[in-house]
């Protein structure tokens, strides 16, 4: 599949030409115990950066950032759903062209290693898959389904005919090639990572080195022989002990980390995410020391423009737009501490006689004057009724991807409280009876159901939701948008309706559909009850004299998105971390410039400022359980027994299956002394031994590490690497209670330490008790 066109010729006279470029490569292969660049021992420094998350103007700038640091690699997953928007039209233009990305990474002298996908995870909307697969009802996505693998197939040769000819032994800079993403934490099926790997050998041959990342606790699951195997892992993590397994299996291949996870994301309504710099600096040091590669994720984050941010499960937790991920290189492009720290190590592991390409310099923020936006196109006076249906649709089913939707139909007079039940809305939903408000059903706080008030006559229920991001990781990422069930009213007789006969209302997230709204001007609007300015589209303009990147404060505002000169630049949401937007300068002009804000729920105040700093760490509202919400329980002691010393997973069985729909994990002591216990992960098994689903679970601890979040959440968040932490002024015992959300068989536990080397706070002591129904 080679394409000897005038691009190839045009960027090898290029490669030949570059005095500084060490971009001399013709073989990259696994020999023993280390990679081998022409025969010779090589380790890889590889930074991870996301072409879709920099605006286009800025990629070299980013990547010889990259440089700098002192990073010889640049690691890349591609994004299929923002090149195949549509189904079966593909676009590698502008923004999508990732040719031209890989091309600049080679004129910087820096290596590529491809991770093609087609699941990408990474916080993205589905991770990475379009959402129109979802139209296929019963598509079976990251499985061999002929259906989603013939329409892998067709991007991955769509993507080959872009990249292919761009692999080292076509004398371009891509060495490596990833086969699908960490499906360890999703399945067991070698049969269908057999298949995606055979489609990537098609269009890129067979002399490119292919390999498979997933965690050092199952990548045994779907390792496939003929694939190299690489670990994944965060700042801290004892890293011999995550190479153990693999060298035990495969004592003579190379060494790599392909994540090693600089910071970690944030999630709207939790705190912001920090790692230490040391921890991470500490574990970059030993892995070079030990000639072990990495590719550091996120080297730079970037950002996660319009909407395009994913959400993680179990539950719903929609992630921010910034993807600053507390990386060396911040969300704007500019070093931060963790940079300079990093950029020492590196430079200890020069050959002698190298040096370290300078620094570009730092881009400066500038400031923006307060401004007000002068118009709005009010929701509800610019809807029509897009289609009639009896029975509710999901987005999807109107063809529709993205934005917010509404359904409307007529409940009778009311003639007591009465319960309404909407299964599911996905994924925040204002419940109107006419104008006004009832309730809200936050999917983040699991909600369902929402009582609507007596009335006396006849009135119009008007359901408004709006889609995040879809789920990118976990099974869950079978995502539809809307109201996904049925709605229905309950009556205090307990006899359940269900409602029919909707009209619906689109408003897709589309800049054209915007501007084709009736504008008025917002002198002439006032504030609710509740002191917000109505629901709708606001537009409005602004002056800058010099452009550079600015953050654009939302405060005041409520839920939504923004544009600036057409450009998306995210979601925003009062209740934070996340307060401000990133606006690169090069999407500024000198002069005027537009702004539109899409908002929800509606602003408190219509002005808008650019500040010179970010505002991400602002959390208002964190909607999860609080230490001792989970109240009621007659909890009996099950039993009394003591965790083993050190990392890896930890079972607990049961005498006997018992039936609970709460559990309390009481922890007596940890194994050294005055360590303030932590706890990444816990499953709790059923009466067969198999894991129990962790769908509307609830977890609350008797205290939590807030600062760098180590909330109670993070025992199931089927992240291996994250953790709770009692709070540093807690004592023992500290408790843990699990809601399951309903009576389970349960017949045991599984424990999972931290990570890092001894596995801090890891749990000596403990009892078991469970409340049953
Ligand atoms: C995993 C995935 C990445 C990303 C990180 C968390 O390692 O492979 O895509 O989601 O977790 O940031």
């Amino acid at each position: 599949m080679k394409r000897y066109c005038l691009k190839t010729i045009i960027f090898s006279i290029i490669l030949s030409l570059l005095p500084l470029s060490d971009l001399n490569g013709k073989t990259f292969e696994a020999g023993k115990g280390n990679f081998l660049l022409n025969g010779r021992p090589y380790v890889i420094k590889a930074a991870e950066l996301h072409y879709p998350r920099i605006p286009k103007e800025y990629w070299n700038h980013r990547i010889q950032m990259a440089n700098a640091l002192g990073m010889n690699t640049v690691c890349l997953y591609t994004f299929w759903n923002i090149h195949e928007q549509e189904e079966g039209k593909f676009d590698f233009t502008e923004q999508n062209d990732i040719r031209k990305f890989v091309e600049l990474c080679a004129e910087n002298g820096l290596y590529v290693i491809l991770r093609p996908g087609p699941y990408v995870c990474a916080e993205w909307e589905m991770g990475g898959l379009p959402w129109w697969l979802l139209k296929n009802k019963d598509i079976r996505l990251r499985e061999n389904d002929p259906y989603f693998l013939e329409k892998v197939e067709a991007f991955e040769k769509e993507l080959a005919s872009q990249l292919s000819d761009l692999t080292i032994d076509n004398g371009g800079p891509i060495i490596m090639i990833q086969v699908e993403n960490e499906y360890g934490s999703y399945g067991e099926d070698k049969e269908y990572i057999g298949k995606i790997r055979d489609i990537l050998k098609k269009y890129y041959g067979d002399e490119i080195l292919m390999f498979q990342c997933d965690w050092s606790s199952n990548f045994t699951l779907n390792g496939l022989d003929d694939l190299l195997w690489t670990m994944n892992f965060g700042t801290g993590a004892d890293i011999d002990s995550q190479f153990a397994k693999l060298k035990e299996l495969r004592p003579e291949t190379p060494l790599m980390c392909s994540e090693f996870w600089s910071g970690w994301f944030d999630k709207w309504g939790a705190g912001h995410e920090t790692r230490d710099a040391r921890d991470m600096i500490a574990g970059i040091d030993e892995m070079l020391s030990k000639d072990i590669s990495f590719s550091l994720y996120m080297t730079h984050g970037g950002t996660n423009w319009g909407h395009w941010a994913g959400a993680n499960s179990p539950g719903y937790s929609p992630d921010v737009t910034s993807y600053d991920y507390d990386a060396p290189i911040n969300e704007s492009g500019n070093a931060t501490e963790k940079f300079w720290l990093l950029r020492d190590v590196l430079e200890k592991y020069l050959t002698e006689g190298d040096s370290l390409p300078s620094v570009p310099q730092a881009i400066k923020p500038i400031k923006i004057d307060k401004f007000a936006l002068a118009e709005i196109a009010p929701l509800s006076s610019n809807l029509s009724v897009h289609s009639k249906d009896n029975k509710l649709k999901t987005m999807e089913e109107y063809d529709m991807g993205f934005g917010s939707i509404i359904y409307s139909t007529e409940v009778p007079a009311l003639e007591e409280e009465t319960m309404l039940t909407i299964d599911e809305a996905h994924d925040y939903a204002q419940v109107f009876l006419d104008d006004s408000l009832v309730g809200i059903i936050d999917r983040r706080k699991g909600e369902r159901e929402i009582k609507l008030p007596k009335t006396d006559q006849a009135k119009r229920l008007n359901i408004l939701v709006e889609a995040m991001g879809r789920i990118n990781f976990g099974r869950a990422i079978k995502d539809y948008k809307g109201i996904t069930g049925s709605v229905t009213i309950t009556p205090q007789d307990g006899n359940v309706q269900e409602l029919t006969d909707w009209e619906v209302y689109l408003i897709p997230d589309n800049i054209d559909f915007y501007n084709s709204l009736t504008f008025e001007k917002t002198d002439s609007i006032t504030g609710s009850k509740m002191g917000r300015m109505p629901r709708g589209i606001y537009r409005g303009t602004f002056n800058v004299t010099n452009p550079s990147d600015t953050f654009l404060d939302l405060e005041s505002w409520g839920k939504g998105l923004v544009y600036v000169n057409g450009h998306p630049l995210g979601r925003f949401w009062e209740i934070g971390p996340q307060q401000t937007l990133y606006l690169p300068g090069p999407w500024l002009k000198a002069g005027k410039n537009e702004i539109m804000i899409i908002d929800i729920l509606g602003p408190h105040d219509l002005t808008v400022e650019g500040l010179d700093y970010p505002v991400i760490d602002k959390l208002k509202d964190d909607g999860l359980p609080r230490v001792g919400e989970i109240t009621g329980g007659n909890f009996i002691p099950l039993l009394s027994s003591a965790f083993s010393k050190g990392n890896g997973w930890q079972t607990v069985p049961f005498e006997q299956p018992e039936r609970a729909d709460l559990l309390k994990l009481e922890i007596v002591s940890t194994h050294s002394e005055g360590e303030r216990p932590a706890i990444a992960e816990i499953y709790i098994l059923d009466d067969k031994g198999k894991r129990l689903s962790r769908e509307g679970w609830k977890t609350t601890a008797s205290s939590e590490e807030r600062s760098g979040n180590h909330t109670a959440d993070k025992i199931t968040d089927l992240q291996e690497s994250t953790y709770w932490q009692a709070s540093e002024d807690s004592t023992l015992p500290q408790e843990i209670v699990i809601d399951l959300g309903a009576v389970e068989s349960i017949s045991g536990l599984e424990y999972l330490p931290r990570m890092e080397r001894d596995a801090p706070g890891n749990i000596n002591e403990f009892k078991i008790s469970i409340s049953k129904p």
